[in-house]
């Protein structure tokens, strides 16, 4: 990975930070990005520790939940990376309650869909402009939760509120990002994949936000779900292995391609989540077209 330059959504924390670990120790340049700088520093340092003198690590701080936020989040990488070779939405929460974001949106399907729908288009040129370059998306088997596929009548999830659900379509919104994007970069140098990462010891579902979503069956479980360095192998390898160059449009687990679910498998979802999303975040043409 020396000269490439690859950007780590949610790089201060769990899979994103081991993320950062394993590509900076390949030599890469590494961005992360946190929401909180306190946070960032703090993995900044960790991480900057765990790779010597390999590659580099450096921070930009925005929050996913606030689309000015993330325009300006992608202005600061645009001015500072003149390249861009890989980019891993990795960020990414489940929250117990119903909340909204400053634009109006909910919050699960805002912070993990709309902010990096946004960060990615507003990344796409440049990512095209340093091809051959990757965009990695970290999903989850969890979108097997959205049985009925996205519910494009309400997304906002106004009426009925599960968080696992509303998780679930997130990560199923994922996917279908993903595949719409491969769609439409074919021939341009750059991928696109989704991931789901295995069940990881991190952060997710522990914090304030999530409270009351870990009963005590899964507390005790937790020492047998896979390290963060073992839950970052399929990002690692997605972002930087010469076997997966060419390989666009695929859904992987353990480093393996893997069929995700039909309603992830839905090109008119696509599509159509793909037109929406843009009028939600004011994007009017298309990004990088
Ligand atoms: N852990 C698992 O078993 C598992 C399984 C399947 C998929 N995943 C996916 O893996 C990804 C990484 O999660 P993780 O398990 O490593 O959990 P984590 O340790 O909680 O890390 C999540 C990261 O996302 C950041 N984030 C949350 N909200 C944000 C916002 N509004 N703006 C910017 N950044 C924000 C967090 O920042 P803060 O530290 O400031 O909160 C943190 O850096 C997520 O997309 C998750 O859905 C995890």
């Amino acid at each position: 990975m020396l000269g490439k330059t690859v950007v780590v959504t949610g790089g201060n924390s769990g899979i994103g930070l081991a993320t950062a670990v394993g590509l900076g120790a390949m030599g890469a340049r590494v961005v992360i990005t946190a929401r909180n700088a306190e946070r960032g520093g703090a993995a900044v340092r960790s991480i900057a520790g765990r790779i010597g003198d390999a590659g580099t690590v450096e921070l930009v701080v925005f929050d996913l939940a606030d689309l000015s936020s993330v325009r300006g989040g992608a202005a600061e990488i645009l001015e500072r990376c003149p390249q861009l070779h890989v980019l891993i939405n990795n960020a990414g929460l489940i929250l117990s309650e119903r909340t909204e974001t400053v634009d109006g949106y909910e919050a699960t399907f805002a912070i993990n869909h709309l902010g990096p729908f946004l960060l990615t288009s507003l990344l796409l040129k440049r990512l095209i402009d340093s091809a051959p370059a990757r965009i990695v998306n970290v999903a989850s088997t969890a979108h097997s939760q959205a049985k009925d596929g996205l519910p494009f009548q309400d997304l906002q999830s106004t009426q009925h509120y599960a968080a696992m659900r509303v998780y679930g379509r997130s990560k199923l919104a994922n996917i279908l990002f993903t595949n719409e994007l491969a769609r439409r970069l074919d021939g341009r140098g750059v991928t696109a994949n989704s991931l789901h990462p295995g069940t990881v010891r991190t952060g997710y579902g522990a914090d304030g936000d999530a409270k009351g979503l870990l009963p005590l069956g899964l507390m005790l479980a937790k020492p047998f779900f896979l390290s963060p360095e073992n839950g970052a192998l399929t990002s690692v390898y997605l972002a930087s292995s010469p076997d997966v160059a060419q390989v666009s449009g695929e859904y992987f687990a353990k480093c393996k391609p893997k069929a995700p679910k039909p309603a992830a498998r839905d090109a008119d979802a696509a599509r159509r989540l793909w037109e929406i999303s843009e009028e939600l975040v004011g994007l009017s043409q298309t990004p990088g077209g």
